[in-house]
Order: C-alpha cells, then structure tokens, then sequence
C-alpha cells in the first residue's frame, strides 16, 4: 500500500543518498518512520546531508537519531537548517532565554505569557498547533531525561490512512472541512489556571478535512483528534459519529510507529502529514521525562478543492525572530 512519491523527492533522495555514503536512512516500518545514522547533528550540515534528512522526512514522515547529545543552541541552530523555528508555544510561552524552545516536561510548568501554567491535563492523538491557521509544519523533539521505561511517543502516517479509505467515502470527505480550536477534550480534567491560559489566547481555525501537502502533492487525512471539534455543516451526532470513525482509522497500528526515547535522541516529524501521541503510561510511573521542541513554521493548508484554511480566532504562528517576547 506504499504510495508512489513525487518522481522529484525519488530523485532528490537517491541523489542526495549518492553524495553523501556516511548518511543511512533505515526504515521502521512500511509507512512510517526513519532511523538516520551517520550524522553529527551538533555541526553545520553540509547540503547533501540537509537533502538526504529532508527527503527522507518527505518520504518516511517521521525521522529518528541517536546519541545526538545537543545543548539548546545546536538543537535551534539543527532546526535553523530546515525553516525558521516558531515562538516555543502560541498559548504556553518557552523556555526562559529561548524563545523558539518549548518544554515538555511530565509536570508541565512551562511559562505561559501570564506567568505559570499548569502541567498538561490530557494526552491524545494530534498534530501541533492546528487550531492555528498556519500550524507548524515540522517539530524537533528532543530527550534529554528519560525513564528506563514506558513514556514512548507513536506517530501515524495520516497520508497512508487517507490511502487506504474507499474511494466513495475519500470523495465525501475531500468536500468537508473541521473546526480545530485549543481547547481541552470533553471530561478532560483542566484546572483554573490552565483554562485561564487557554482562554486568553483563543485559537480557532477552520481546515479542510482532506488536505494537499505542499510538498509532496499527497492526499492527507487533515484530521488532530486534540484539536479538531467538530465538521462543519454537518449535524452534532453525524459529525461525531464520522470523526470517532476516522480517528480509530487514522490510528490503525499499520499506519503507526512508536520510538523509545534515550537521552540525546531526537525526532522530526512532518507536522502536515502525521498525528502523534505520548502513550499515558508515564503517569503510571514515578521516573520523571524531560523533552524540549521546536517547530517551524509552516504554511496555510490547502484542500483538494483548493480551497485554503479560514482563520477564525487568533493570531498566525510566526517565526521567533522578530517576534515580540
Ligand atoms: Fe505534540
């Protein structure tokens, strides 16, 4: 069920693959994720090596390294290399000094403009930042303290899930769009301050359901069950029922690949292209987990009608530099 890439992006990866020998890409599964060794990631790259990573962040969606221990400044100056890195967080602010760094910490404390959020009330499956109308287009996790166990991150191939549905219902839902708002899930447990957080920096976005990726013209399942509300135009209880489908689809384990964090590992993704999730088990364990991201910023969504994402509340994600902080 592979999907037959771009004959640019094939001829990119191979070309790129034959400049730079000490560079491997090795597959994880057969639609998503790539370990990549031979790179030192805390030195400029050379254009071959940037290629080589891209390509294969094109084709494999999700791209992991090893033993890559980087302090703040090389893992903004790697990201530097791939677009221009977003402020930490629209909604929860950065790391102090950083500001296209973003904790995520198994406690969250992370500074929100207004002073001290609160530690993350859900986990689920979803795509950064998509009640935005830009959202990022890439994030760089990094793992700096990381338990013996559990506390995993998984992605889904979102392009690969779109492949798959049948081609009545691919047509039906190439006409929808979602509402992606920053909220938390119903019943989830927020507190005072957390909503207070979220309130003031009310985010809303109106996506298509079905979008083109800029890059690599695939099909994508535009779907972030975190973010995404509710279908526009459709009744509560049909909306529901199709959104509770596509999200049990968009998860099917074939379409997914989990990675076991060690220090100084590293994962980017293509934000346009995936949904990811941290499994909860961490909380069923006393080891803590330190990460730090950053994301860059990505472009305006585009439906297969080509029609663009419609900016209901809140301000676009833009780049650190030059941003007010
Ligand atoms: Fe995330």
């Amino acid at each position: 069920m592979n999907m037959p890439l771009p004959a640019a992006v094939q001829q990119t990866l191979e070309q790129a693959l034959d400049d730079t020998r000490h560079i491997e890409v090795l597959p994880q599964s057969a639609h998503i994720g790539a370990l990549i060794t031979g790179v030192d990631l805390r030195r400029p790259l050379q254009p071959a090596e940037v290629a080589t990573i891209r390509a294969a962040l094109l084709r494999w969606k999700v791209v992991f390294f090893r033993d890559q221990p980087l302090e703040h400044a090389q893992h903004i100056a790697f990201a530097r290399q791939f677009g221009d890195p977003t402020l930490g967080h629209p909604v929860f602010g950065h790391v102090e000094g950083h500001p296209e760094l973003y904790s995520i910490a198994k406690h969250r404390t992370a500074n929100s403009h207004q002073g001290q959020a609160e530690q993350r009330p859900w986990s689920g499956w979803h795509a950064d930042v998509t009640a935005a109308h830009n959202p990022p287009c890439a994030s760089i996790l990094r793992g700096v303290t990381i338990p013996p166990y559990g506390g995993d991150t998984q992605w889904t191939n979102l392009a690969a899930a779109f492949a798959a549905l049948s081609e009545p219902l691919k047509g039906f839902l190439q006409t929808l769009r979602g509402e992606h708002r920053f909220s938390p899930p119903a019943g989830a447990q927020a507190s005072e301050a957390y909503q207070r957080a979220v309130r003031s920096h009310e985010l809303v976005s109106e996506h298509p359901l079905v979008t083109v990726h800029p890059e690599t013209g695939e099909q994508v399942l535009y779907i972030s069950p975190g973010f995404l509300k509710r279908i526009v135009g459709l009744h509560a209880r049909e909306s529901r029922v199709l959104l509770e489908f596509l999200w049990e689809h968009a998860v099917r384990s074939e379409f997914t690949v989990r990675f076991k964090w060690e220090p100084g590992s590293l994962a980017f993704w293509d934000n346009r292209a995936t949904a990811h999730v941290a499994p909860n088990d961490i909380f069923a364990l006393d080891f803590d987990r330190q990460l730090y991201r950053v994301t860059l910023v990505g472009e305006v969504p585009v439906g297969t009608d080509g029609r663009a994402s419609t900016a209901i509340s809140g301000d676009p994600v833009l780049a650190a530099h030059g941003a007010a902080y």
